[in-house]
């Protein structure tokens, strides 16, 4: 059973930014009880910066959800027949060697039946397979116990981005009109994750390995400068608005052709339209990004903030950062509310 007034901080470690958020359930209400942020410019320091961040904002909790992205994970979509629930992830198990390029004894399994509304009457079923290599998982473990942290499920980030998505349909009812099928895209430093939910179950999830970074480099490029002043010029152009916009447009560009090409994959397997894009991660704090992605995808496209409606314990929080980078923390949330 739930017990009253458990906190949970869900670490989101990405390749240039940790962040954590820390969800505690009141009753009948989530509340943000600590919120912290920190940069990272090399991977050797990662472990330091965690365990900075964690002292730094006084959680009052040491269980942490966290995620595993990037090559290591697979994402696989397989047609099996009809399966119990209790039994799916067994039977998944058995058909995995086939689709992924990883033995099996080496993945953690994670699966999930697609498309519930579709399938009455035929006796095949969509499965979203997803695994993660069971040393990244470990590794990624034993780093935060190490620094006396009690690490208590790990997840993908796409998969928490719809569980965000899910907790803000729950705080804010009426909101989200239903039946809508919604693709949200997370943009951050090497890659943009994309889940693609149909009436708030999750159809479809990918990552695309390219992000902001690749933006600071074509800036870098472009303009013949150092990487730390193009990132500095990406987040603050001043008078150089349009030079700017020139130096990435081609990445841009790019980002978004992947991005619909994954939109284009989903509308053929999965008969249905994607109505309306919601955009999340550091890079979607770029003046601009809307506008750029809804030519681009020819359908209304928007960042959210995945804070809307939760209450704050403002003692132990910065408000004001909080709301002001609040696109960025969709994946902590969402790996704070999945537990
Ligand atoms: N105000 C801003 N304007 C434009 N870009 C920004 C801004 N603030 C941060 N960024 C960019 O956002 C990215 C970091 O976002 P985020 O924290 O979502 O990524 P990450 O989780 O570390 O990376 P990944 O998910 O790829 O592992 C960086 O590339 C950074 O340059
Ligand atoms: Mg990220």
């Amino acid at each position: 059973m739930l017990k009253q007034r458990k906190s949970i901080v869900g670490l989101d470690i990405g390749t240039s930014c940790i962040k954590a958020v820390e969800l505690t359930r009141e009753k009948y209400d989530h509340v943000i009880t600590g919120y912290a942020q920190i940069e990272v410019h090399h991977e050797s320091s990662r472990q330091d910066a965690i365990a900075e961040l964690m002292a730094a904002a006084k959680f009052r909790t040491k269980r942490v959800a966290t995620a595993v992205s990037g090559k290591n994970v697979v994402f696989r979509y397989i047609t099996m027949p009809h399966i119990k629930d209790d039994k799916l992830l067994q039977a998944v198990r058995f058909e995995a060697g086939k689709y992924i390029p990883f033995d099996v004894d080496d993945v953690e399994l994670g699966a999930q039946k697609l498309d519930a509304a579709g399938d009455e009457g035929s006796n095949e079923m969509k499965v979203l397979l997803v695994a993660a290599k069971k040393a990244v998982v470990q590794d990624q473990s034993r780093m935060l116990t190490d620094i006396g942290l009690q690490p208590i499920s790990v997840g993908v980030d796409g998969f928490a981005l719809g569980n965000a998505w899910e907790l803000g349909d729950m705080v804010n009812p009426g909101l989200q009109e239903p039946g809508r099928t919604v693709a949200l895209v997370d943009i951050g430093s090497t890659k943009a994750s994309i889940n693609i939910l149909r009436d708030n179950i999750s159809c479809f999830a990918r990552e695309v390995p390219i992000g902001g970074q690749d933006l600071t480099n074509a800036i870098a490029r472009r303009l013949g400068i150092e990487q730390q002043q193009a990132e500095e010029l990406k987040r603050d152009p001043g008078d150089q608005g349009e030079i700017m916009q020139e130096a990435i447009g081609q990445t841009l560009e790019d980002l978004g052709n992947e991005v619909n090409l994954s939109f284009d994959f989903f509308e053929n397997q999965f008969d249905g339209e994607v109505q309306e894009v919601w955009l999340t991660g550091g890079t979607s704090l770029l003046p601009l990004l809307e506008e750029s992605f809804e030519k681009s995808f020819e359908k209304r496209t928007k960042t959210w903030s995945p804070i809307e409606g939760l209450k704050v314990k403002a003692d132990n929080v910065d408000v004001e950062a909080l709301n002001q980078l609040s696109p960025q923390l969709a994946v902590a949330v969402g790996l704070a509310a999945a537990i």
